[in-house]
């Protein structure tokens, strides 16, 4: 099980050191939240920021695309550093070509679904995907509530991915928790995005990747 710390809810004035407080507590990958205003109501940050926190740290970089017309953009976030990018399935008009892309670009292709949008959607891409993310909470903003009708869905996510996909990683990002990471990983989820419960721990970054990790 791998713990990804979103750094939508770090301190964004003092980001090296947040980000090098959940390494040295055992972090897998960092999960950094991109997000345009327009596919989701709310702004994060670009290429610029990946590019920094690609010279602070040689943990993978998961960057989630929370943006319309991701293809515009892949190439300025593979160059800046990232090693997976994840695309959203309700943003790719031609998600096959954008998957076949990424690949192309040497980092590792992600496809994500919001709560409300059928595994089936992308059940023809599975077979090309390094990781499929489902969605836990309605994208935009982190210190929301785990959508519990999402452990299910793991459940249903993880036999298609075994049978189409078993080499991919099923990552779940929203609301993610001490108190619930143990159901979300037996129902079959090998990344954790974790935002607020590791950046606003009572004691500090490290201390809630360690809660994470024990807690499963
Ligand atoms: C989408 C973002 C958030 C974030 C996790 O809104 O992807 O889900 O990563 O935020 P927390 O862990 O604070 O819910
Ligand atoms: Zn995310």
């Amino acid at each position: 099980m791998k713990i990804a710390p979103s750094i939508l809810a770090s301190d964004f004035a003092r980001l090296a050191d947040e980000i090098r407080a959940v390494e040295s507590a055992g972090a897998d990958w960092i999960h950094l939240d991109v997000m345009d205003g327009h596919f989701v109501p709310n702004i994060t940050i670009g290429p610029p920021v990946v590019r920094a926190v690609r010279a602070c740290t040689e943990l993978p970089l998961d960057v989630h695309l929370m943006i319309e017309h991701p293809d515009r953009y892949l190439e300025a976030f593979a160059d800046a550093g990232a090693n997976g990018l994840t695309v959203h399935q309700e943003a790719c008009v031609h998600l096959h070509r954008t998957l076949q892309r990424i690949r192309e670009l040497g980092v590792k292709a992600g496809v994500a679904l919001n709560p409300a949008t059928p595994l089936a959607t992308v059940e023809e891409v599975l077979p090309m995907v390094d990781l499929l993310l489902v969605m836990s909470v309605n994208p935009g903003f982190g210190g929301q509530s785990y959508i519990d009708a999402t452990t299910d869905r793991l459940r249903r996510a993880r036999v298609l991915l075994d049978e189409m996909a078993p080499q991919a990683e099923l990552e779940v990002d929203g609301g993610v928790e001490a108190s619930n990471a143990p159901l979300i990983v037996s129902a079959g989820a090998s990344v954790l995005v974790a935002g607020s419960s590791v950046f606003r721990h009572p004691g500090g970054p490290a201390a809630g990747v360690r809660a994470l990790r024990s807690a499963c």
